[in-house]
Order: C-alpha cells, then structure tokens, then sequence
C-alpha cells in the first residue's frame, strides 16, 4: 500500500509536470482533490486499514495531498504570468514619447555662452525682479534720467521694477567678488514698448564685464571682434563707434559687417554693409565706487547684446513676436 502511494506521488510529479494549460491544471485538480478524486479514494481506503497501516498511509495521504496542492498553486500562478506575456506583444515596436526641444533663443544663448567660456569668461546670474538700486543708481544712471520713467521701465512698486537689462548683474557680481573678473549674464529683460516685428516688451540679453588691473579698450576690441569672428566666420569685420552709455566711458556701439551680403551691401543691412549688434566700453569709475572696487588700480571693459536680434538673423526670423507665441510650427524648425 506504501508502494502505490509513493508510485501516487511520482505520478502527480509527472503530470503536473506536463501540464501546459488552465483547462489540464483543472482537469488535474479534479483528478486529485474533486468528489471522486484519488485522494477522496485514499481517504476512503483508509477506513479497511489496520491501525498501524492507517498511521502510515495517513502519513503519505498528507505528503501527496501537500504536493499536488503545491503544484496546484505553482502552475496557476506560473499560467497566470504566462497570459499576461502573451498579450503584451514585445516585438511591437515602442512607441515614441513626444520630444521637446530647444526654443531659438535658447540655442543662440548656449552658443554665445560656449563662445565666451572658450575666452576665459564664466557665467553669472541676477534676479529679473530688480530694484532701482542696482537696475540704475549702481550704473550711474542720474535721478532724473529718462529710462527711470515709467513709460520706459515696468514698475512693480516704487523702487522695485522688471528689470530693463542685465546690466544690474555687474553691480551685483562686484559687490560680491574681488577682481579680477571675467563674466557674461543671459538673462529675460522687460521694457514696455508696444510690441511690433522688431519690439518686444520681453526680450533677452547677454551681458558681458571684465575686470582686472591693466584692462585697455584694446581687450574689449579683441574679446568682440574674435567672439563675432567665432560666431559668423572669420572674414566677420567689427566696427565701433562712439556712443553713450551712463555706466561706461568711453562708449561704443559695434557693428558687426553683414553676414548676408559680407559687407556688401543688402536689404538685410540696409544697403550699409554693417549691422548693429551691441553697446560695449569701459566700465565707468562711478560704476566701481558704488561696487566698492578702487578706480584707480582696476579698470574693465563691459558689453550687452540683445540675444533675440541675434537669433532671428541667425534663424532667418523676421518678426519678434514669433518667438514669444509658442507656436509649433514655427519652434520645430529649428
Ligand atoms: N544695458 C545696455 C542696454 O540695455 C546695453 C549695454 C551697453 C550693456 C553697454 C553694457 C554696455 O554692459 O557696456 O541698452
């Protein structure tokens, strides 16, 4: 009676073994635990047993049962896994998640940024939400002049304001740092003109500043006329005039020549053969003083170019609110 239950077991082993289906797990299931299954049959032979047997055979009618219930919940679980990878087909091919990328204002920014690290400078940042502090008083703006107004800067209460440049980041990197200093500063301005193809109340801008003992107007011509060089070709001449600005003396605006026509002369350029493209000089003593650095042992240079002008020459875009709608069609191409 041993025998045939040991040779039970071996018989459960194989056909759970062999089961590839839920139909033959349930067929088995019947086969050994249902009303007429083989263990119901043991349980039943058990009553025409000798006490001694019975003790015995009750042992190995448990080990069966254990087995086939092991079994039993083994292969249901293992059938179970088994479905689900069938439905997921993984030679399907993913599906691919929509990608952002860049806007060409940001592109450009990287660009610039990459041309003026090559040049020794790093990266600063300041606030957009300023104060009258350092967006003029540090620059050397006098009380009365006319950017200070309200129809030319966003005022968000009195002293507090949108800042109209990056230029406050100077002030703000000098008071914090000694020199020598070599630093650019992108960054959103905000001036409330109305917008048209070449004005925007929000634009952005990339300022530079240079500090050190010894610096001459000859380094802020070498450090624009390479960087203009690197970003539109090495035939790219550069061109200062003199210009204004409070917190530079003296001041330029610089010109870069036309990368259309190459100084030709095109629509592009007004027949002029130049395009301007930013205000440059060296930094004003009053600029120092207000920092904390001495006039008389450091001297810099310092520059701010619009970054969306930039863009749209580079881009071929001809109106500055295409880079502000957010519309697709226009950001994919680039
Ligand atoms: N902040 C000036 C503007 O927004 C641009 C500028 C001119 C920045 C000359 C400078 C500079 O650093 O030296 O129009």
């Amino acid at each position: 009676m041993l025998d045939e239950l040991n040779a039970a077991k071996s018989q459960a082993e194989k056909d759970f073994s062999a089961v590839s289906s839920a139909e033959e797990m349930e067929k088995l299931r019947v086969k050994y635990l249902g009303k007429k299954g083989i263990l119901r049959e043991w349980t039943q032979r058990m009553g025409s047993l000798s006490v001694e047997e019975r003790r015995a055979a009750g042992k190995g009618i448990n080990e069966l049962k254990q087995l086939v219930e092991t079994r039993l919940t083994e292969g249901q679980a293992a059938l179970k896994s088994r479905r689900v990878e069938e439905r997921a087909d993984v030679t399907v091919p993913g599906s691919r998640p929509p990608l952002g990328h860049f806007h060409p204002v940001t592109l450009m920014t990287d660009r610039l940024i990459a041309i003026f690290r090559g040049l020794g400078f790093e990266v600063a940042h300041g606030p957009e939400v300023e104060v009258e502090r350092y967006n003029f008083d540090a620059l050397n703006f006098p009380p009365d002049h006319p950017s200070r107004d309200g129809y030319d800067t966003f005022y968000i209460r009195d002293q507090v304001l949108l800042r109209s440049h990056t230029s406050p980041v100077q002030a703000r990197v000098m008071e914090n740092r000694k020199p020598p200093l070599r630093i650019v500063i992108p960054g959103r301005v905000y001036r409330p003109d109305t917008p048209d193809a070449s004005h925007s109340p929000i634009f952005h801008q990339l300022e530079g500043l240079a500090v050190d003992v010894g610096i001459g107007f000859r380094d802020l011509k070498f450090v624009l006329s390479t960087a203009m060089q690197e970003l539109y070709g090495a035939d790219t001449r550069t061109r200062f005039r003199p210009s204004f600005f409070p917190f530079t003396e003296p001041s330029a605006e610089v010109d870069v020549s036309c990368m259309i026509c190459r100084g030709r002369g095109c629509p592009a350029c007004g027949q002029s053969g130049w395009i301007e493209l930013l205000g440059a000089g060296m930094v004003h003593p009053n600029v120092f003083r207000f920092a904390g650095y001495d006039p008389e042992k450091y001297t810099g240079f310092a520059f701010g170019m619009g970054i969306d002008r930039i863009a749209m020459q580079w881009y071929g875009i001809h109106d500055i609110r295409l880079l502000l709608e957010n519309d697709l069609r226009i950001l994919r191409q680039f």
